[in-house]
């Protein structure tokens, strides 16, 4: 808590490329802004998919900068977007040579977090993650409270989810105990097919307590909207994917979603690669 208010942040993760972490992380961010909420979007994803969505153009190397020249204030990579209460810390292709440079520097997994102070206007900081679990996903991941998991309704995005959890329970274990998993979000759901149908039953089943009720299902308008240079909240206000992802913003806004740390507990033994050796 700080200046009054409480900021939360959320890593929007899956190391499966494909899932709907893009799509979440942009189109969450604005439906919190339509509530009225302050939200600041960290494009951690040297593809800087999320930044092109939202009009901006490779900037430079703020947010690189903030990794690897010592005491950079992040504030100086934050830029406003045409969206009232959205902003966003774009990211460029340089930021992928942050995992190299910052190889073998000591705790370089902690550098986002000594940012964390800076940020404290905000009432939401997302974070959309690369699709790896590299260093710059570990700096997410020990910065924020939350982790939020997209996952397409899909056999082979289940492939993986088991690992990422342990992943999470061991930076908390390690790292930061006060991380938790906000919700599994099923994403590009469509239920005509009787296969989506199987995936939701099976997730419900294996996490039944980190589902979200929020549903996002296949939508062509969300495919659509990066081209639109546009949140679907603005490109497509009343489309099903504008819906979906009204409620997720809503679900999301109630300290009650806020589960204390459980869900998949990996045993101890269990050897666990934090960086970058997770199927995918
Ligand atoms: N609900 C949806 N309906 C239709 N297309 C979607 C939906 N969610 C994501 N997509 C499309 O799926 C692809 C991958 O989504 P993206 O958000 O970029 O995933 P990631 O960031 O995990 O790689 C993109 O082409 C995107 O437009
Ligand atoms: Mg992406």
């Amino acid at each position: 808590m700080l200046g009054g208010t409480a900021v939360r942040t959320i890593a929007i993760l899956n190391q499966k490329g494909g899932s709907g972490k893009t799509t979440t992380a942009v189109n969450l961010a604005a439906a919190l802004a339509e509530l009225g909420k302050k939200v600041l979007l960290i494009d951690l994803d040297p593809q800087g998919s999320a930044s092109l969505w939202l009009g901006l153009k490779d900037k430079g190397q703020p947010l690189y900068n903030v990794f690897v020249e010592e005491g950079q204030p992040i504030l100086t990579a934050v830029q406003k977007t045409k969206w009232t209460h959205l902003d966003i810390i774009p990211s460029s292709p340089i930021l992928g040579h942050v995992e190299k440079v910052l190889a073998s520097e000591m705790a370089a997994e902690m550098i986002l977090k000594t940012k964390f102070e800076e940020l404290f206007s905000w009432d939401y900081v997302l974070i959309d993650c690369p699709p790896t679990l590299g260093l710059l996903s570990l700096n997410a991941l020990t910065f924020v409270q939350h982790v939020l998991i997209p996952v397409e309704a899909h056999v082979m995005a289940l492939h993986g989810l088991v690992q990422l959890m342990k992943t999470v329970q061991t930076v908390r274990q390690r790292l930061n105990p006060a991380l938790d998993i906000l919700a599994i979000v099923p994403c590009r759901v469509d239920f005509r097919t009787k296969h989506a149908q199987e995936i939701l039953s099976q997730l419900h089943q294996r996490f039944p307590s980190l589902v979200s009720k929020t549903v996002i299902r296949e939508n062509v308008r969300l495919a659509e909207a990066p081209l639109h240079i546009s949140p679907i909240t603005h490109y497509a206000p009343q489309s099903k994917g504008a819906e979906d992802y009204r409620s997720l913003s809503l679900e999301i806004d109630q300290p009650s979603t806020s589960t204390p740390p459980q869900g998949y507990t990996p045993k101890c033994s269990d050897p666990i690669d934090l960086v970058g050796k997770v199927d995918t």
